[in-house]
């Protein structure tokens, strides 16, 4: 590769790393000035409302600590259990260095809080756990299985712009945030108001990680389109970042009732903080490989008889092709093909479910398997396919097709 090019991609890709990190596309006049969350976080104390929210708290909500953001005395003195972490200015602290993943705080000339934004990393991040738990180095990508969306944004003391949005009221609006639970969030909600499903459980989805995706054509569960494609989506739609955004299949009144009534369907801002954004962060996310699973979370032996299965007796692979673990091409498979039901395959224009890549799927254990977690273990999903597709496996050749998906 030319050395100019090669020097130009790295700094791109490095740039599109400081927009998943940092980032917020403007979207403080939402989370702070619209919803005041930073009031509820910094608490009546520091100048907000409420009693405000511990570092204790904000860890036990899933919120995570970058440790290498933590100035040293900060790091020490985590480590040695010396700060009182039931204390909200020990969270404004974090905030003003930075350090919370996926938050960040802006603070006038006297250090109060006096708004905040949402990133990218906020749900596709994690930490590794270095310091404590909750506390360590940043894993870009990696879905925040921990993050109770739910009840984060359930703090807010102006929940009445959501409900005014959808058209219903406040009390409604806690109970839908109130169903989703650790590691989920609806982002079709604000589009067609589906706040359950039918049958009265959560219409919230897992988040799913953001690495793994090079090759991969068509991005969520339900399959809506690119990786750009979506970012746009998210950006603009969901953390409600200032740019530009345009999907007429969005408008459409039977469907996505919301997004016609609010225009979401095609946002125009000026300035627009998020477009010229779009293609850097792309790069970024595609070099962001699935990692390998540590040597000794599986048996070595067992997998290498389950790949074997996956890819013939089993019948895995004519849909998770390797190495992509999806079909090259449309990946997209009907409610009747999956046998399970469509309630949020019909939310999305596609009408289906997409092939889900599996390569570290190892890192998104906790929360269950499919779009909503419906299967609490990879055994269940096994036992799934096995009635569904009729595949007569033993339960040591389940065993083994287990092991091989802990190993990819
Ligand atoms: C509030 C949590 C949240 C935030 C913030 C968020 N996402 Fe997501 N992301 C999700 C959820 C939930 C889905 C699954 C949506 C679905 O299938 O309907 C998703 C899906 C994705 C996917 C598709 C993954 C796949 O397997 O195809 C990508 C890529 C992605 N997000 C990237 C981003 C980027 C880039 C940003 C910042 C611009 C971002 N997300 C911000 C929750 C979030
Ligand atoms: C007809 C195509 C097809 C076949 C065959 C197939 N899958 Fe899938 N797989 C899918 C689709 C589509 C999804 C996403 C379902 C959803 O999100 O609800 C999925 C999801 C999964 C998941 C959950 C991933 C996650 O992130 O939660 C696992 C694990 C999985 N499949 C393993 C297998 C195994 C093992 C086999 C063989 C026994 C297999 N699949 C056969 C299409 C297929």
């Amino acid at each position: 590769m030319a050395p100019e090019l090669e020097k130009s991609t790295l700094a791109r890709v490095k740039e599109g790393q400081r927009i998943f990190r940092y980032d917020t596309f403007g979207d403080e006049d939402f989370w702070g000035n619209t919803l005041k969350l930073h009031q509820a976080i910094a608490g009546e104390k520091l100048g907000g409302v409420g009693p405000g929210v511990s570092p204790k708290t904000a860890l036990s909500v899933g919120l995570k600590v970058d440790a290498q953001a933590l100035p040293r005395d900060l790091a020490t003195g985590l480590k040695e259990g010396k700060i009182n972490l039931d204390d909200p200015a020990a969270t404004l602290a974090l905030l003003k260095n930075n350090a919370v993943v996926g938050l960040t705080g802006f603070f006038d000339e006297q250090g109060q809080l006096t708004s905040m934004g949402i990133q990218c990393s906020l749900c596709h991040s994690t930490v590794d756990d270095s310091i404590a738990p909750g506390i360590g180095r940043r894993l870009d990508g990696w879905a925040n299985r921990d993050l109770n969306v739910g009840a984060i944004i359930g703090l807010s003391p102006n929940l009445k712009a959501i409900a005014d949005r959808l058209g219903i009221d406040v009390a409604t609006v806690k109970k839908v945030l109130a169903s989703w639970g650790p590691g989920k969030f609806d982002a079709e909600l604000l589009q067609d108001g589906k706040g359950f499903r039918p049958d009265g459980k959560a219409a919230a989805t897992l988040l799913p990680p953001a690495f793994g995706l090079a090759g991969i054509n068509l991005h969520t569960w339900t399959g809506w389109g690119s990786v750009p494609y979506w970012n746009a989506y998210v950006a603009n739609t969901q953390m409600r970042g200032k740019g530009t955004f345009y999907d007429p299949r969005l408008n459409n009144p039977e469907k996505y009732p919301i997004a016609v009534k609010t225009k979401d369907w095609n946002i125009r801002n000026n300035p627009d903080l998020i477009t010229s954004k779009l293609p850097d962060l792309h790069l970024y996310q595609l070099v962001l490989t699935a990692p390998k699973p540590p040597t000794g979370s599986y048996d070595r032996e067992a997998a290498r008889r389950g790949e074997a299965l996956f890819n013939g007796k089993a019948t895995c692979a004519s849909c998770h092709v390797p190495p992509l673990y999806n079909e090259p091409g449309w990946a997209m498979h009907t409610p009747g093909e999956m046998g399970i039901d469509g309630f949020q395959a019909y939310r999305s224009p596609t009408n289906r479910y997409r092939t889900a890549p599996l390569a570290g799927l190892w890192t998104h254990q906790k929360g269950g398997f499919y779009h909503d977690g419906r299967f609490a273990t990879l055994l269940d999903v096994v036992n799934h396919y096995n009635a569904l597709f009729r595949l007569k496996l033993t339960d040591q050749e389940k065993n083994d097709l287990v092991e091989f998906l802990k190993s990819i």
